[in-house]
């Protein structure tokens, strides 16, 4: 698979009918912000919402970007964090637009990760009944995951992502250069929803990854562009064929069903949600050895890579294997307690099961990860 080049920017386009919309990715971007807003015909007002990290790196040249080709933006930021991704910090920031002078024909900017894209998106998708969002990701997960597909919402002190809806972006800017700032660990923590993606659908993107992950971690331009461009196509493939999750969108949960629930089980403090993707992903994969086929040559590639780009396989003595099976049960995506697997038949083709037995868990628990 040939590398992407940085010269010109790519476009994948989200296939949605008259929702439809392209992430443009390269470098440089955030720079030529007016020229490619201009196709979408926003109004000559509207707001960035960012935080307090990404904020004071990038808000300003984004802002005097559109300034430069006519359009005014107001910035709104939230603390950096998880707690911003609240029912408290979008009513503060939907009070405030009002005093904005914005109309129909305003938008909203997510400049930063995942926590200010849903947030923004959440704001966007209720005031004024749905104004026009853009996502400008930041981070690695926000830029192959998080602001393609229209997921939006907030968490409930009851559980993440309660509060929320599926609004699609009109545009996403991806401009890789935001990730040379990125803590190491953020950006590693990132890497494992791209392993994800060539896990559970393309085994060339993952023979890729395989070859060439160091140069997506020491942050290559080329590099991680292509990485990027390939998971974009992978998603936005799989959300035009299932914007809603009622089949197929379900198999981007590859390492989710043990990975939330550890994240649940530590508060969702001190372990990133890619690290928790990562031992959840293993974990799913030993289970394919057992159920779906997977051969344990092809597990044993997908634990290697992920060890290899300094992610965790195996989940510590903390997390003990009872309180594990009850925080699945209460997992969203648990169906009248059953739970729900995606596991792989090889690299590049998953399947979602719901047959996986509490003892099937306990085997690869003991087995496997001790
Ligand atoms: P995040 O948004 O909290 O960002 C991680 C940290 O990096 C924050 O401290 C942030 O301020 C900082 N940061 C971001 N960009 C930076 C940059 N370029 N330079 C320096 N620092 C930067 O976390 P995240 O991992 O991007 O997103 C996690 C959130 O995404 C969770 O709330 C999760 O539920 C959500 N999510 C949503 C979807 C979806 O489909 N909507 C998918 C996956 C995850
Ligand atoms: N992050 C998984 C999805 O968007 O469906």
């Amino acid at each position: 698979m040939a590398s992407t080049l940085t010269g010109a920017p790519q476009r994948v386009r989200v296939e949605l009918g008259e929702r439809s919309y392209d992430i443009i990715i390269g470098t440089g971007l955030l720079a030529r912000a007016a020229e490619l807003f201009k196709p979408l015909k926003l109004g000559k007002r509207g707001v960035i919402v960012t935080d307090s990290n990404v904020g004071p790196l990038y808000d300003a040249a984004l802002q005097q970007a559109l300034r430069a080709g006519g359009i005014e933006t107001e910035i709104l930021d939230v603390p950096a964090g998880e707690p911003s991704k609240s029912l408290r910090q979008a009513n503060r920031l939907l009070e405030h637009l009002p005093s904005l002078g914005l109309d129909r024909r305003s938008f909203v900017v997510a400049l930063g990760g995942g926590v200010v894209g849903d947030l923004a998106g959440f704001i966007a998708a209720t005031y004024l009944r749905g104004i026009t969002f853009v996502q400008v990701p930041t981070t690695l997960l926000a830029l192959v995951d998080s602001s393609v597909g229209g997921k939006v919402g907030v968490n409930l002190p009851q559980g993440k992502n309660l509060v929320g809806s599926f609004y699609q972006p009109r545009l996403v800017l991806a401009d890789v250069d935001t990730l040379k700032s990125l803590p190491e660990r953020e950006l590693r923590s990132g890497f494992a929803e791209v392993i994800k993606y060539g896990a559970v659908r393309d085994a060339k993107f993952f023979a890729w990854l395989e070859r060439e992950y160091q140069r997506v971690l020491r942050r290559e331009p080329d590099a991680v562009a292509h990485a990027v461009r390939c998971c974009c196509e992978i998603k936005a493939d799989i959300v035009s064929k299932d914007e809603h999750e009622s089949g197929l969108r379900a198999i981007l949960n590859f390492g989710h069903t043990v990975g939330h629930a550890m994240e649940a089980l530590v508060d969702y403090e001190g372990l990133l949600h890619g690290e928790a993707i990562s031992m959840g992903m293993c974990f799913a994969s030993k289970l394919s050895v057992k159920l779906a086929g997977l051969s344990e040559a092809e597990s044993k590639r997908l634990c290697a890579l992920l060890e290899a780009s300094g992610l965790s396989t195996r989940p510590t003595e903390k997390f003990d294997m009872n309180r594990l099976l009850e925080a699945m049960r209460l997992d969203k995506k648990a169906r009248n307690g059953k739970l729900r697997f995606v596991l792989l038949k090889r690299l590049g083709e998953a399947v979602v099961s719901e047959a996986v037995t509490d003892a099937d868990i306990e085997e690869v628990f003991n087995v496997c990860c001790r």
